[in-house]
């Protein structure tokens, strides 16, 4: 296995992503736990220092332990990690008073060639990402230089007697687009075969969660989205009927949602599951609220106080289960306390565990979304399921611009499944992002028959995206858009009008409200 000793980068995952890709079998671990003893029991084939925000001369500046160097293994220095390196073994760093670089960057190929970069540089120079303010001004003894930018003379640099390799910028982010090569050599030449599955990942993430929980009680939130869903799936595997999954129906879900869910859940997975039909206390409390953020927290807050009642129900628990994946974990650490401004409340269970006094278990908090879904599938969990859209936590309410009623919303779930059904039958459901129905606060007159109309409008909605944080509309043909159009409202009592919402986000939002 590999070791991947962490200085505090933001980006630390991408490198164990990048392995993951290469089924190579890593493991992260903080710069302040990678004691002598520790290294001497983990073994590492290979070792890869990360990136971090400190400087070599901070006070207290992380390090490794000297005998990483005498393993006899292979390793990877990675800007900090470079740094480190350097410092670690007899070379100079330089503060960089009008050296830092940050961004894209053009790295020239050095005078000599090296195995461990057969693949990069097809071109003279190769693009890559650099963030640092310090670089390497002296190399340490055995060290050459392999390659250069402007302002990171060392930008590739390594021993090859003692097979310790070092760069400025940072091979595992998209930005160095041929990044993966240098991962690629490097396990190759540390002697990994890439036979590591995500079937093995299974079996890891288990035995985590069992060490986790012991013998304490664990409850989730399971909404049917793939991320809850896959990790409740999981977690029974490791501790089966100490989990208990609680499926709150708010009434805002979409055309048989609900039987589905839970009735795959139960059957399928024997899932200790309980349906939570509390549609009639959201819907009350939701009646004449048209403010969105206002429907928002509504919605929010019961769900908190309905969780907590079923929690209570089952005599409470000491853990709470999430979903929560890896770019969540980046934005609630770059964003925290930050600057940003909210656009929505979005909704999901934060502050129970303080209310409920739980720890968390969050088995997928490394996983990026096409790994969780690889994940599900070792798991058993059906392909449609698996591919499915996101759907909001407010669910329909945020789809029903204006005051909600029941009334509207059963006209909004009958057109949502004609949409989806010409979206699936047409075969596109796959390439786009999100797809739905939002139901108009507008009345508008036609001519059905040879009688007036007076019924809503509604927008279509369906976007590309690759995280839901850009995104842009899909371009349908006219035939489907008009073809479309025709079912819902020939199929749909109370619609008389559709239009196609071809708004990009920025500057709008996928969901309406
Ligand atoms: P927006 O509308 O902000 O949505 O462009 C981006 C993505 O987030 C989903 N979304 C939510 N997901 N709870 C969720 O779990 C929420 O409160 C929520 N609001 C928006 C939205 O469906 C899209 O995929």
């Amino acid at each position: 296995r590999l070791l991947i000793i962490d200085f505090g980068s933001q980006v630390t995952q991408l490198i164990a992503r990048r392995l993951r890709e290469l089924n190579v079998y890593c493991e992260i671990h903080p710069f302040n736990t990678v004691t002598d003893a520790f290294l001497a029991d983990f073994a590492p084939k290979a070792v890869i220092f990360s990136g971090g925000p400190s400087s070599v001369f901070a006070e207290g500046a992380p390090m490794p332990p000297m005998s990483v160097f005498d393993l006899g293994v292979p390793i990877l220095g990675i800007c900090y990690g470079q740094q480190v390196m350097m410092h670690c073994l007899g070379g100079r760093v330089e503060r960089g008073h009008g050296t830092a670089e940050f961004g894209r960057a053009y790295v020239s190929k050095g005078a000599k060639p090296l195995d461990w970069l057969n693949g990069w540089f097809l071109e003279d120079r190769e693009q890559v990402w650099m963030s640092h303010g310090d670089h390497v001004s002296a190399l340490a003894p055995g060290f050459e230089v392999y390659g250069t930018s402007p302002n990171a003379p060392f930008a590739i640099t390594a021993d090859t007697e003692r097979n310790f390799f070092a760069v400025q910028f940072h091979p595992e982010v998209h930005h160095t687009p041929n990044g993966k090569t240098l991962y690629e050599n490097f396990v190759k030449l540390a002697g990994f075969k890439g036979d590591w599955t995500m079937d093995a990942y299974r079996e890891e993430a288990i035995q985590r969660i069992r060490d986790q929980v012991g013998d304490g009680k664990v409850i989730c939130a399971l909404s049917g989205g793939v991320d809850s869903s896959v990790a409740a799936v999981l977690i029974h595997e490791a501790i089966g009927e100490q989990l208990t999954c609680v499926y709150v129906d708010h009434g805002l879900m979409r055309k048989n949602e609900s039987e589905q869910v839970v009735g795959m859940f139960r059957e399928h997975y024997n899932l200790p599951l309980i349906h939570a039909d509390e549609s009639e206390l959201f819907l009350g409390k939701l009646e004449g609220v048209s403010d969105p953020e206002t429907k928002r927290k509504i919605i929010g807050g019961l769900f908190i106080d309905v969780f907590e009642k079923y929690a209570k129900q089952i005599g409470g628990a000491d853990f709470l289960a999430q979903g929560t994946l890896y770019p969540d974990v980046i934005e609630s650490v770059s964003f925290s306390g930050g600057p940003s401004v909210t656009i929505k409340s979005h909704h999901n269970v934060g502050g129970l565990p303080e209310r409920m006094n739980m720890k968390l278990v969050e088995p997928l908090r490394e996983l990026f979304k096409d790994e969780v879904r690889a994940l599900g599938r070792e798991l058993g969990l059906p392909d449609s399921f698996i591919g499915r859209h996101p759907f909001p936590g407010p669910g329909l309410a945020i789809r029903c611009p204006g005051e909600i009623t029941r009334a509207k919303l059963d006209i909004l779930r009958e057109a949502d499944a004609v949409y989806i059904d010409q979206i699936r039958k047409h075969g596109l459901y796959d390439e786009i992002w999100q797809a739905f129905v939002a139901i108009l606060p507008v009345r508008t007159v036609g001519v059905m028959g040879d009688g007036r109309t007076y019924d809503f409008a509604c927008a279509l909605r369906a976007v590309t995206s690759v995280d839901g944080m850009t995104a842009d509309y899909y371009p349908f043909t006219h035939d489907f858009l008009g073809e479309t159009a025709t079912r819902i409202i020939n199929e749909v009592p109370g619609i008389n009008r559709v239009t196609y919402d071809i708004t990009s986000k920025p500057p709008g939002t996928i969901e309406w409200e």
